[in-house]
């Protein structure tokens, strides 16, 4: 099976979140399966950096929305890359999204317009002998291919020797980012007049890529069971739950993996002192070193509470400054490395100022400090009031840092509670709470707190439990991998 996975984002080239590391750590894991991914990426500077250090072959495409195209295929670290190089459009250094103003780029639907559009010349066979059986588009900036397939028809697949069209998978990461333009761009993205319809890409009057996606792909797919579920509901369907709901039948959430060769506390190069999965014991002398990496007192005892993540409101985070008191009265101390919206950097360096002993935070982005974050501190916070599936409750696990959430989407899914029962049975990994409530959020710490103070075995245990659980690729892989399957019509042998 070849699929053609089409992105804005792959680490470690481009990432401003969870879809730069899904989009990387995905190929390798269905290669175990026979399944060879291709990545069809924008050609920013940095992509266009990595790919002039390696082999690669030029590839011309016809004209696009009005733009000489050229795609760069080349391999890179074991991941086959297909770049677009459009200088035009891509040719841009910083964020992907967002110019220098933190504004969206104005011409960002044309820019992600020419990147369906190539995807959806290639899957119609212009690169010679490339033939995919499936297209996965990611997010909207991906959204438009199938409709860019449904326009042109069977014929544009059948007249390049291709027995039909590829399957088009849909995956939605983020239902809050739609790719919403104004109607008049529709000439602008080489749309037919009745693309405005229902039946289209017309969303509440706009154009919008991702429902473009939803609506013309074979297959929708999320990355949670449970957030599968809650975007069917009005409240946390955006718009698109009747759409979903009417769509359920091809519809399915598939949890991520993480990349557990990154993701090895043993291997890990930026971790001070690096220790075997699941030696939670191990883990004190990164603590202790965190602690003062961040002019905090070193302290065995204190509970060290991290969180990494964009500082937005998906990510509850605007809720820290008001309960911070609460969570810092007994000895917690909580670390902060994140970047976003300004109003949150402002609160989270007040908090600073007021508690230097307790609290400390870095704006920005940092690798590196996500790693040793998670090597580091007792538990990790991910107040969140939606998330589609999440990564960092991942690397926590496997980090055997306690994972303390909220009960929503993909944190739900992944982590068990330690409530008596689940601790009694040797199953918790972690502690869930109600999202977007202040005060379930701060009983969720206490509680966590008290284990950790109180009853050191069986916290010993959650953190062992979640080093050994298995986040990685392989068994999300084989979902993909019947789904891929059961669209190209072509049979697996079962060999569990
Ligand atoms: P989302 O994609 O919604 O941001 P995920 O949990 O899926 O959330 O993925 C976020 C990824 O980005 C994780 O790998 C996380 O460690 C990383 N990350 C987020 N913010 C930062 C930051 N400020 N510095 C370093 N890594 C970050
Ligand atoms: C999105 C979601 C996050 C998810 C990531 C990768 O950014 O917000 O929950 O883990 O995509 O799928």
């Amino acid at each position: 099976i070849h699929v053609l996975s089409v992105a804005s984002e792959m680490f470690p080239f481009v990432k401003t979140g969870g879809l730069g590391d899904v989009v990387a750590s995905f190929p390798g894991a269905l290669l175990n399966y026979g399944v060879e991914v291709r990545t069809l990426l924008p050609g920013y500077p940095s992509v266009i950096a990595a790919v002039s250090q390696v082999n690669r072959a030029a590839i011309r495409l016809p004209d696009i929305l009005g733009y000489d195209a050229l795609v760069w295929a080349c391999v890179i670290e074991e991941n086959t890359l297909l770049v677009l190089d459009i200088p035009e459009l891509y040719d841009r250094s910083g964020n992907p999204y967002l110019g220098p103003d933190g504004g969206d780029w104005a011409d960002n639907g044309v820019r992600f317009a020419a990147l369906a559009r190539a995807a959806a010349f290639i899957g119609q066979g212009l690169i010679k002998n490339y033939h995919p059986d499936i297209i996965q588009t990611h997010d909207w900036q991906a959204g438009l291919t199938a409709a860019y397939l449904h326009y042109d028809g069977e014929k544009s697949c059948i007249e390049n020797g291709m027995p039909h069209c590829p399957r088009v998978v849909q995956t939605i990461h983020n239902l809050a980012f739609q790719g919403s333009f104004p109607a008049e761009d529709l000439e602008q993205f080489g749309l037919p007049p009745e693309a405005l319809s229902v039946d289209g890409c017309e969303f509440y009057g706009r154009i919008s890529f991702l429902k473009a996606g939803l609506f013309f792909c074979d297959w929708i797919t999320t990355v949670s069971p449970t957030y599968a579920l809650e975007i069917q509901s009005a409240e946390w369907g955006m718009g698109f739950d009747g759409l979903l709901r009417s769509r359920v039948d091809r519809l399915s959430g598939i949890l991520n993996g993480i990349d557990t060769s990154v993701w090895n506390p043993a291997r890990d190069p930026v971790v001070r002192f690096p220790y075997m999965v699941g030696d939670v014991i191990a883990r004190l002398s990164n603590k202790l070193n965190f602690q003062s990496e961040f002019g905090l007192p070193q302290d065995r005892n204190s509970f060290l509470v991290g969180i990494v993540s964009r500082l937005t409101r998906q990510k509850g985070i605007d809720l820290l400054p008001e309960i911070m008191e609460s969570l810092l009265r007994s000895d917690t101390q909580v670390i902060v490395v994140g970047e976003g919206e300004n109003a949150i950097h402002r609160a989270l360096s007040s908090l600073q100022r007021k508690y230097p002993r307790r609290f400390a935070c870095h704006l920005g982005y940092s690798e590196e400090l996500g790693h040793r974050m998670q090597a580091s501190v007792d538990a990790l916070l991910v107040p969140s009031r939606f998330e589609p599936c999440g990564l960092t409750q991942l690397c926590a696990l496997r980090y055997g840092a306690v994972p303390i959430v909220s009960r929503v989407g993909g944190l739900a899914d992944t982590i068990v509670d330690a409530n008596e029962a689940a601790v009694s049975h040797g199953v918790a990994t972690g502690f869930l709470f109600s999202p977007d409530d202040p005060v379930s959020l701060v009983s969720a710490t206490e509680r966590a707190r008290n284990l950790f103070r109180n009853d050191r075995e069986s916290w010993l245990r959650l953190q062992r439990n979640g080093a050994f659980t298995d986040v990685s690729w392989r068994g999300k892989a084989v979902q993909y991998v019947r789904l891929f399957a059961k669209l190209s019509g072509v049979e697996i042998v079962d060999q569990e």
